[in-house]
């Protein structure tokens, strides 16, 4: 009787254990979950995307001016460079709002029709700004920046 006593304990006991083991696994498994957060991450920033959209519009001014004509539109919204959400290890540092808004006015001023300054200069202003912030925040995309610059 006693023997079988303590073999049903022995029994119960067994069965906790799995039962705690299988918490366990599932307790491990936990980090796995919060992984899947990580890759999205990878997704490009929303100021990654904007940036972006700023590289291929200022292509296309190039593009315009080289072929001797007059570009009057700037369809991008520069307000998002105070909004948008940076990547990871990215932020709003002294450098980037020392930058911001004399690179806002020089993108605006390439459009501006009445600028008595030339346009490739008003042109290459707005380029040579995108860098002088690139320099210190961002430095992996200078060499496609300077591509823009019009010789
Ligand atoms: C005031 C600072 C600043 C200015 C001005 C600026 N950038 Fe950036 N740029 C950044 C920062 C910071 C990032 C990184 C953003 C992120 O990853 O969230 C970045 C990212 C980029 C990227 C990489 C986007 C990607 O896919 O990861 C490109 C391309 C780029 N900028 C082009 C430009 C161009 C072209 C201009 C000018 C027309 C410009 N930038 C003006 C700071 C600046």
């Amino acid at each position: 009787m006693v023997s079988f006593l303590s073999n049903k304990h022995f029994t119960i006991c067994v069965f906790l254990l799995l039962c705690l083991s299988c918490q366990q696994k599932a307790e491990q498994k936990e980090p796995e979950a919060d992984a899947k957060p990580e890759l999205v991450m990878y997704k490009p920033s929303e100021m990654a995307n904007f940036m972006n959209a700023l590289y291929a519009y200022n292509l296309q001014l190039k593009h315009q001016i080289v072929n001797g004509e007059v570009p009057t539109t700037m369809p991008l919204d520069l307000m998002k460079l105070h909004s948008a959400e940076m990547s990871k290890g990215h932020q709003r540092t002294a450098v980037w709002n020392n930058f911001v808004n004399v690179f806002i006015e020089s993108q605006q001023t390439v459009v501006d029709t009445l600028s008595n300054t030339e346009l490739k200069a008003r042109y290459n202003a707005a380029i040579n700004n995108c860098l002088a912030c690139h320099k210190t925040e961002c430095t992996g995309p200078i060499p496609k920046i300077k591509k823009l610059l019009i010789q």
